[in-house]
């Protein structure tokens, strides 16, 4: 259920300055508490080629791979299918492999939807055809949409040509557990949930503001969370920090396949991976939650 993210705000350590010896041991450290899956994109730096050197003699067939490729010229929707074509294969030697199991469009825009399925679905599955991935997919971009608006295009016109889509869900972000969700569950769409967590859970004075601000804005009654440390009361028994709760909540829809988590530390990839042994909170703390923030539609 837990697999780990080689962007975001870490990118496998690469922020940091992380070596590639510390950037191994992060995941074969994963790898070591069950994780088998991995995301990553032309657009991570060289995430491509850490991981490739990082999975170097772990049997390509125990683990799984998702890239993407961002289809842009600059800001503008690309027109050329040939560069999907090189993309894919330059992702494939960067990744030392000759398929991955999901290939992605990464980070479309609403507008772009109706362009890019005309100008490239093709050549995807042509692709596919080719042997060199076996699922095509798409991810929304991070916080552009505040409602996702790509992902719900997806899933209303065209569910049956995605395998799988990478969006964001969780606490704070409830909102596709309306529409997009259950439609992704019917029609068989698997769902990778993206920064399910980033970036206002982590940092509690950030999570601080935004109780605030949504008290301010009416969206949270003043007097239902307290002023500090508003999510405090998820810690408990087996949910050792908001942060934990965050990633248990993320997992706890059927239509999640996976959650990914973007760290790159190695104290908190183990209690990721901890986090979803029990992939969900105690049943009061999930329902509470859901009263608290599920009509809530914004990207935080
Ligand atoms: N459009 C896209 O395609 C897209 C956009 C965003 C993300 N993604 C994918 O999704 C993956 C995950 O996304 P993400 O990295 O944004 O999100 P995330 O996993 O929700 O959040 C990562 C952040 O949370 C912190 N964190 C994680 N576990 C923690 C813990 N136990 N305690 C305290 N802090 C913790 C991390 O810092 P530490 O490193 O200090 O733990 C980092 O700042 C990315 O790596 C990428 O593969 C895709």
């Amino acid at each position: 259920m837990l697999s780990l993210g080689s962007g975001g705000a870490r990118q496998l350590g690469q922020a940091a300055g992380m070596t590639q010896t510390e950037q191994t041991a992060l995941v074969r450290r994963a790898m070591d508490l069950g994780v088998n899956f991995f995301d990553t994109s032309s657009d991570y730096g060289e995430s491509e080629v850490i991981l490739s050197r990082a999975l170097k003699d772990v049997p390509r067939e125990s683990y799984y791979l998702c890239t993407k490729w961002p289809p842009f010229v600059g800001r503008e929707l690309a027109e050329d299918p040939q560069l999907l074509v090189n993309a894919v294969d330059n992702s494939l030697r960067r990744l030392g492999t000759d398929h991955v199991e999901i290939m992605m469009f990464h980070g479309p825009l609403s507008h772009h939807y109706a362009p890019l399925m005309e100008r490239f679905y093709p050549t995807m599955e042509r692709l596919r055809e080719q042997g060199k991935f076996r699922f095509i997919g798409m991810s929304v971009q991070y916080g552009t949409e505040p409602t996702q608006a790509v992902g719900d295009l997806a899933v209303k016109r065209d569910p049956e040509l995605w395998d799988v889509l990478m969006l964001k869900y969780g606490l704070l972000n409830q909102s596709l557990a309306k529409e997009v969700l259950p439609l992704a569950l019917e029609h068989g769409v698997g769902i990778m949930n993206m920064a399910a967590v980033r970036v206002k859970l982590p940092d509690p004075d950030l999570l601080q503001q935004l109780m605030q601000e949504w008290r301010d804005k009416g969206y949270v009654e003043r007097g239902d969370l307290p002023d500090s440390d508003p999510l405090g009361w998820l810690v408990h028994d087996d949910v050792t920090s908001v942060v934990s709760a965050g990633y248990k909540f993320a997992a706890d829809h059927p239509a999640i396949g996976t959650v990914i988590t973007g760290t790159s530390n190695m104290a908190h990839l183990e209690e990721n991976a901890a986090a979803l042994e029990k992939p969900y909170l105690p049943p009061d703390d999930t329902q509470r939650v859901k009263e608290l923030f599920r009509n809530i539609v914004e990207y935080v």
